[in-house]
């Protein structure tokens, strides 16, 4: 396996293997997109020539950077490929020098956490509450 950082530009090429990335129940592929598209670098992984997962990072490069859509390939799940893109997801991060990293993880996935642990993150909630807009 190895990995790229991509950016919106670059992306361009490899649409379709994105998109198929994409569970189509939980978001609708041109949502995907549009998200992808908007994101500041997104990393992606291959193995061979074939895309195998990714992760989007949207950042401003200074105080904070929120990660997400890790996704793998069904087929290529548990064989370290999320693991991977979060420790290049990681290092890109840290060598930038951003303050704050952070994500939220899907709640439907009680292991999630525990994945993101590896990674290196906690949770903290000792930086005020987390708040959402209502719609
Ligand atoms: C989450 C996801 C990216 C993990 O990628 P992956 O390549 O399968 O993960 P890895 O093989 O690197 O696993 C790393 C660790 O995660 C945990 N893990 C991974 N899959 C797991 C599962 N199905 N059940 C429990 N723990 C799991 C294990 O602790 C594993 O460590 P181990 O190999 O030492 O046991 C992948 O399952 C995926 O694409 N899921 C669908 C999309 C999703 O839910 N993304 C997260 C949104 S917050």
């Amino acid at each position: 396996m190895y990995l790229k950082i991509l950016t919106s530009k670059t992306i361009l090429d490899h649409k379709e293997s994105l998109l198929e990335l994409c569970d189509p129940l939980k978001k609708r592929p041109k949502d995907y997109w549009k998200s992808l598209k908007n994101s500041t670098y997104i990393i992606v992984a291959f193995k061979g020539e074939k895309l195998i997962g990714a992760s989007r990072i949207v950042t401003d490069m200074y105080m904070c950077a929120m990660i997400f859509d890790v996704l793998v390939a069904p087929d290529y799940r548990g064989k370290g490929v999320g693991s991977g893109i979060m420790e290049k997801t990681v290092k890109f991060c840290r060598e930038k020098q951003i303050k704050n990293v952070s994500l939220v993880t899907d709640p439907s996935h009680s292991w999630l956490p525990d994945f993101y642990r590896k990674s290196g993150f906690t949770v903290d909630n000792s930086r005020g509450t987390y708040m959402i807009l209502g719609k």
